[in-house]
């Protein structure tokens, strides 16, 4: 099929390229939105990534070009009007789990360069300066640690805190009987709240979720938690955590993902002016951490995205019955 890949960076091209025999692929850098639709003129699929603005009209003028499936590199699917979608007759197809340890294994990541410092002495080192003024952590030990969320990602990750002594405590519509199996305490996200010391978002962004960290839930948290983010940017209120980490409620915030992350992250910009004051004012703070939605990106996780995505597409091009399918 005629394949117009959108957002792309050269270890998408990589991976992809290296995996794929069937399909005619045009590599465009640029994000699809209204501007760059156009791209998409003679091509049956479009292959997007997380922050690719698939509206209405966007959805229209696939239509019109006679896309016939937009095929997602990514699990998440907040960016797509489905609606619209439908009603276009388009497709749409995603990678539900590409590797869960990527995701999970970043929010460790987080946990520990936030409470150990070694971003800061990373840098002190390399300056000459041994000394260890205000670089003190915790242990993890013993620590409680809530879940929001424990699908692949979360489920992983609470093995992941279990295995480093921690007591782990979640929150999800559906718990998993494994986890509780496991020794994973299943409560009321208010209660969650309220007893942990570190709390770790992984559910998707739905209406229900969207700003789930707000002001009033801040009111209820442990003075001093450590709030983490790898799963989508207004799972979190962003203004609200700002005044929490003002007023020393938040102790500590690591996020992959960001709010108003879509025409900043995954890009260079080191050489403009940041027009963002939010993220801006995020970034002068000691205590938080931010990685530009790097979670997913790991060998192992290239390769899933790159090898499911061409199946997607090779299913619908052979009209079997779409496994991957987002209704
Ligand atoms: P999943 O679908 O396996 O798990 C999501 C869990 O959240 C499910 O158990 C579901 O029951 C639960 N959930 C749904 N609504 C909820 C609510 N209102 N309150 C509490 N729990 C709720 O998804 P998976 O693969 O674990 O991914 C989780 C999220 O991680 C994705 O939605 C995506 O936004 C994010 N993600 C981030 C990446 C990154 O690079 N930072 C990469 C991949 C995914």
């Amino acid at each position: 099929m005629k394949i117009t890949f959108f957002s792309t960076k050269p270890y998408d091209r990589e991976s992809f390229e290296k995996h794929n025999q069937t399909h005619q692929i045009s590599f465009y850098e640029v994000a699809l939105n209204e501007q760059s639709v156009r791209l998409a003129e003679g091509a049956e699929v479009v292959c997007v990534f997380v922050n690719d603005n698939l509206n209405t009209q966007v959805i229209g003028s696939l239509q019109k070009s006679g896309v016939q499936l937009i095929a997602l590199r990514c699990a998440g699917f907040n960016n797509v009007d489905l609606i619209a979608a439908r009603n276009a007759n388009i497709k749409i197809v995603r990678v539900p789990a590409y590797s869960p340890y990527a995701v999970a294994e970043h929010a460790l990541a987080l946990i520990m360069t936030l409470n150990r410092k070694t971003h800061k002495a990373y840098n002190r080192v390399r300056e000459g300066n041994f000394s260890l003024e205000k670089l003190t952590g915790f242990d993890l030990y013993h620590k409680t640690v809530g879940v929001v969320g424990t699908g692949k990602i979360g489920g992983v990750f609470a093995n992941i805190m279990m295995g480093l002594g921690c007591k782990v405590l979640a929150y999800d519509v559906y718990p998993d009987e494994h986890l509780t199996t496991n020794g994973v305490n299943y409560m009321s996200f208010e209660e969650l709240l309220v007893q942990s010391d570190i709390l770790s978002l992984h559910c998707p962004l739905t209406e229900n979720t969207r700003h789930l960290i707000n002001a009033e839930a801040l009111a209820k948290v442990k003075k001093g938690v450590m709030l983490i983010n790898t799963s989508r940017g207004a799972l979190i209120d962003t203004q609200a955590v700002i005044e929490a980490l003002k007023n020393k409620t938040l102790g500590y915030l690591g996020i992959d993902v960001y709010e108003q992350e879509e025409n900043i992250f995954f890009n260079d910009l080191s050489e403009q002016i940041l027009q963002d004051d939010t993220l801006a004012r995020l970034m002068t703070f000691p205590n938080v951490l931010i990685t530009s939605h790097q979670g997913f990106l790991t060998e192992e996780a290239l390769t899933q995205i790159a090898i499911t995505t061409l199946k997607n597409i090779s299913d619908f091009a052979d009209k079997i019955m779409l496994i991957n399918e987002v209704k």
